[in-house]
């Protein structure tokens, strides 16, 4: 586990970006993420400004149209956007996590063509597609094939649970070679590879939108892939390491996951100490009742947990150390805790809580995923034991 001293004081450029993730979110999504969360639109405008700000490739080099500010000022931007608008949060985050993959692993012409496009909104959104109706926690059982074919590969399969899958530009598509049982090729027989897949393809169809619980202003969608042909360029890092590629991506979103959930329950948190003081019962404001108080104190102590957990994670990742375990410990206890931050702040508002007049409704429904998507809690869980059981295993 990286135990280094680490100072948690963001730098000026770090500062710079959460405060204009912090402006943007107040001013531009604030006030319509209520009526995004009601009729379920896609933040298309506001990705594209997102874009103009350079909140779309944080951790992306410049020279490919990123903004070079690192995981920990990234951290910082998703908590700011999420505190105003989760599904804006996700949108954004997963768009980054897909630039970051193509800036890291992409060919020449994949980092040349697409990537300003990507950082710049112009491709609108990035998305990742690994899950499958048969492949979801066990991601490596994927079925979805690539059969190699003169200059590149025809992928097939279907894919589900695609964040933005039909409004981006830009999709990663994890796909298992389809070779005969016996080829000789050993090193990347029925191994996976990740495909940079086009907006538009011959062949792409993109099903019926979910209808889900919460973080509705977000796409998320089902994608068949009929004989889809990618040239080889389009491969992320060698052939065969598509499931590395995708481990190490997810790696990185587990950060921005935690820092998503954080937003929203900041969000909740605040709403709930405002209206705790506002509201009247048997004479008082709520918060000057102790059963308030301590509501309120077990919110803010799990926060500010949950934040430095955020903090260490997306650190190392800025150092260049190994994060994995810490990114799954930073996930796994925000976004439970976040959860119960957010159910905490409906209880609060008591019956108003339980009402759309009051965004508490709201974080708590778009809260509810942070602990399922980009790896459940108990995947997470798994993560950390492996590490934790091979570190003492090397002590
Ligand atoms: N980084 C790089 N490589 C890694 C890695 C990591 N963090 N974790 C594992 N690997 C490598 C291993 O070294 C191994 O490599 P070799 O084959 O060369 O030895 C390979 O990947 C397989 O590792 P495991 O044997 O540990 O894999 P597994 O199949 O037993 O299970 C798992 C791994 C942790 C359960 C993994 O499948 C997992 O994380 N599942 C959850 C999937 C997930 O998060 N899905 C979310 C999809 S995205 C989404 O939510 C939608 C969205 O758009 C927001």
């Amino acid at each position: 586990m990286e135990t280094a001293a680490m100072n948690f004081q963001p730098s000026w450029s770090q500062a710079l970006v959460a405060k204009t993730a912090r402006e943007f979110a107040s001013r531009v999504l604030a006030p319509a993420a209520a009526a995004r969360d009601r009729h379920g639109n896609f933040p298309e405008a506001e990705m594209r400004e997102l874009g103009d700000l350079g909140l779309l490739g944080v951790c992306v080099p410049e020279d490919h149209g990123g903004a070079a500010a690192g995981p920990v000022a990234l951290a910082l931007a998703v908590r700011e956007i999420a505190r105003a608008d989760a599904s804006v949060a996700v949108t954004m985050a997963v768009t980054n996590m897909v630039a970051e993959a193509l800036s890291r692993f992409g060919s020449v012409d994949v980092r040349a063509r697409l990537l300003p496009r990507l950082c710049s909104g112009q491709e609108v959104s990035g998305s990742f597609s690994l899950s499958e109706p048969q492949a979801g926690s066990d991601a490596g059982a994927l079925a979805t094939t690539a059969s190699a074919v003169e200059g590149g590969y025809r992928l097939r399969g279907s894919k589900l649970w695609v964040t933005s899958g039909d409004q981006s530009g830009v999709i990663v598509v994890m796909a298992r070679h389809n070779v005969p049982e016996a080829s000789t090729d050993a090193r990347i027989a029925r191994r996976i590879s990740a495909f940079v897949v086009e907006r538009g393809a011959p062949g792409l169809t993109v099903g019926r939108p979910e209808d889900k619980m919460g973080q509705r202003g977000s796409s998320t969608v089902p994608l068949t892939l009929d004989d889809v042909f990618v040239p080889e360029s389009a491969v992320l890092g060698q052939p065969g390491q598509g499931f590395k590629v995708a481990l190490t991506a997810l790696d990185g979103g587990r950060v921005n996951v935690a820092a998503q959930a954080v937003g929203i329950a900041q969000a909740a948190f605040e709403a709930a100490c405002t209206y705790a003081r506002q509201r009247q019962q048997f004479g008082r404001p709520l918060a000057e009742f102790q059963a308030v108080q301590m509501m309120l104190a077990d919110s803010a102590t799990a926060l500010d947990a949950a934040w430095l957990l955020v903090m260490r994670a997306a650190c190392a990742k800025e150092r260049g150390v190994p994060f994995t375990a810490s990114a799954a410990m930073a996930k796994l206890f925000a976004s439970e805790k976040a959860v119960e931050i957010c159910d905490r702040a409906v209880q609060i508002f008591g019956g108003y809580g339980y009402t759309r007049e009051f965004a508490v409704e709201r974080n708590l429904r778009d809260v509810r995923v942070t602990t399922i998507y980009e790896g459940t809690s108990q995947i997470q869980r798994l993560v950390i034991a492996k590490h934790v059981l091979a570190e003492i295993a090397h002590a």
